[in-house]
């Protein structure tokens, strides 16, 4: 039907107005946006406690007060101008901008596509002052009002109904407002917040310690499950520092909606820093599981540019490499800390493992935990024990010969995981330590450690290989054998020589030392599978270590297993020397404790 090109008109300079209407469909696209550019400037004003009021999602109605410095009355006009801004007044201040806001594009946007009163008062003012869009030009008219700055924001987009049709439900648009109220707020945890709509409060943040802010915010599961992380490079204030919470695999997600990066105080969401942030997961979290964190970076303004974006979401480092490098080891020098570190020590903020891993023992307490329930479950528990004494079932290849530790009083200390009392259905490992019972899975446990040694030994190369006397043969499908023949010198750097015996028959010489009584067959098949799957890709670091775990998960000791005690205390002792030990390779916890005071709740004891 158009034809651009036939009726071209003569290029013209646009009108303000235009350019703001334009300016406003990059700028604030919805009701959220607008929120958002309400809060920064409150949070560039220095405010304290801020406000925000919604009606109907925000689409019928944005207030946002704040107790910050105000705006002198004469200046009051120049706010709502296009390119006005009291934030810079050179390239070298933008360079070096510590502010949230430096357009002076925000208001002039919004007053664009709606009705914005502008109310404001300085400290030393006698009274308020108010504009509106139409009569901004006549200047500023008295009115009450604290020190501060309330806008109002009516009918957005009220005068463009094509783009208001883009406006989703009262309901999307509200979630969407509160959102961006929550990602502030957790950025500014010393700041005050209120949220309303339609007259009802929906959440009140107090002034609070980070580490309570974030569990208001992001809730039990995380406040439980979660790392305190403060990290520092370099000197002299020129450096970088990296500080926040990171979860713990068991309060991962299936969508990554607990994520939170800031740059110097600005939630930003960019793939480099996402990327390094989920390498760092790498080793714990497989699968399409997302992390959860908070994670606030601190950077000398002049090295990342955040006028990059339309609502600079996004920012540029001067040397990327470097920032992602920083973050990495930051995040899993975090992730790394040992069951022995996570017991003994805590790192600041974060509470005892036990409690993140134990949401059933409040669970029991709170439906009625009653006494017939009782009977029967601990009846089971015991049947279920064995004894020291319990004969040995054959060879136990995985774990060396443990060390005679049968004084436990003299190792505690040394010990976090304690000493075995033995083994429930062949599953768990009871064990005692100092503050009580440790419940430990045994097959997640041992394929965390073969796990990590099979990457470090990979790593280091000195993975150790073991020539098998007779070789296992196995048959296989015409894509098996090619992808075998294909890969051989990628099977030969995991450790495996598997070459061709006769068509449909491969034949298996050699195999990683620590996999040598595993399943041959079928860890062969996996492996053959994920490089036919991944091709030359399956050596890149994530997917080879995802082939690692699985043939960590293969070869680990199945539960089922009888364990002698000294197999079980070898066992405890390998996983408190192991990195991450307390979360097996699918980020499911390893280990429990039972406190005494844990095992006295359940049996109602001193109440
Ligand atoms: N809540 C407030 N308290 C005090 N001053 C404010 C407030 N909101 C806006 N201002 C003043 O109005 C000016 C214009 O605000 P506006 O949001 O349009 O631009 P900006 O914040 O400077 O830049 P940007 O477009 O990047 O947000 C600000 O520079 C600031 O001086
Ligand atoms: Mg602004």
């Amino acid at each position: 039907m158009n034809k651009p090109f036939s009726h071209q008109r003569p290029i013209q300079a646009l009108p303000d107005q235009l350019i703001s209407q334009i300016a406003a469909g990059e700028v604030v696209e919805r009701p959220a946006a607008v929120v958002k550019e309400l809060l920064e400037n409150a949070l560039d004003a220095g405010a304290t406690q801020i406000a925000i009021r919604l009606e109907n999602g925000g689409v019928k109605r944005i207030a946002i007060s704040d107790n910050g410095c105000g705006i002198p009355h004469e200046q009051l006009p120049l706010a709502l101008m296009r390119h006005a801004t009291s934030k810079i007044s050179s390239l070298n201040d933008l360079e070096n901008v510590v502010t949230l806001g430096f357009r002076g594009e925000a208001l002039a946007s919004i007053a664009s596509v709606a009705h914005l009163t502008l109310t404001s008062r300085t400290a030393d003012a006698a009274h308020a002052w108010q504009i509106t869009t139409e009569s901004a030009e006549n200047g500023a008219t008295p009115c009450s009002g604290d020190t501060g700055t309330t806008v109002e924001v009516q009918e957005l987009y009220g005068a463009t109904p094509a783009r208001r049709k883009f406006l989703k439900s009262e309901q999307t648009e509200f979630g969407h407002c509160a959102e961006v109220a929550r990602r502030i707020a957790l950025g500014r945890p010393d700041v005050r917040f209120t949220l309303a709509h339609n007259g009802k409060t929906i959440e009140q943040w107090n002034a609070a310690e980070p580490v309570v802010r974030s569990a208001q915010i992001l809730g039990d599961d995380f406040a439980k499950a979660r790392l305190a992380l403060d990290q520092a490079a370099g000197e002299n204030g020129g450096g970088l520092r990296l500080h926040g919470f990171v979860g713990l695999p068991t309060a991962s997600r299936m969508r990554a909606d607990a994520q939170y990066f800031y740059v110097n105080g600005r939630f930003v969401r960019d793939r480099l820093l996402a990327h390094a942030v989920r390498a760092a997961y790498e080793d714990v979290l497989y699968g399409d599981r997302y992390p959860s964190y908070i994670l606030k970076l601190e950077i000398d303004p002049a090295l990342v540019d955040v006028n990059v974006h339309p609502s600079k979401i996004e920012v540029r480092f001067r040397d990327s490499r470097a920032i992602h490098q920083f973050v990495l080891h930051s995040v899993s020098r975090t992730l790394a800390q040992t069951v022995a570190k996570a017991t003994d020590a805590p790192v600041s903020g974060t509470p005892p493992a036990s409690a993140g891993t134990m949401p059933w023992i409040r669970e029991q307490r709170q439906t009625s935990f009653g006494v017939r329930q009782t009977t029967a479950d601990y009846g089971a528990l015991f049947a279920g024990l064995r004894h020291t004494d319990t004969p040995q079932t054959g060879e136990m290849p995985f774990f060396p010969s443990a060390a005679d530790e049968t004084d436990p009083s003299s190792t505690q200390e040394a010990n976090p995981l304690g000493f075995a009392l033995g083994q429930l259905h062949d599953i768990y490992i009871l064990a005692q330590n100092a503050k009580g019972l440790v419940l430990v899975d045994m097959h997640a446990g041992h394929e965390r450690i073969l796990y990590e040694k099979l990457k470090n030994a990979l790593d280091g190369n000195a993975l150790s290989i073991q020539a098998l006397l007779i070789p296992v043969t196995l048959s296989v499908t015409e894509v098996e054998a090619g992808t075998a023949e294909e890969y051989r010198e990628t099977l030969q750097t995991l450790g495996f020589d598997a070459a061709s015996l006769s068509p449909g028959t491969l034949a298996v010489r050699t195999v990683p030392a620590l996999l040598r009584n595993s399943d041959i067959p079928a860890l062969v098949r996996d492996i053959l599978r994920d490089l036919h799957e991944y091709g030359i890709s399956a050596l890149a670091s994530e997917r080879r270590n995802q082939m690692l775990a699985t043939l960590a998960c293969h070869s680990a000791v199945r539960a089922n297993r009888t364990l002698t005690v000294p197999e079980m205390n070898a066992l405890l002792r390998q996983m408190e020397t192991t990195e991450r030990a307390d979360q097996c390779n699918h980020g499911r916890p390893t280990w429990v404790q039972l406190s005494m005071s844990d095992l006295d709740t359940l049996f109602l004891r001193g109440r």
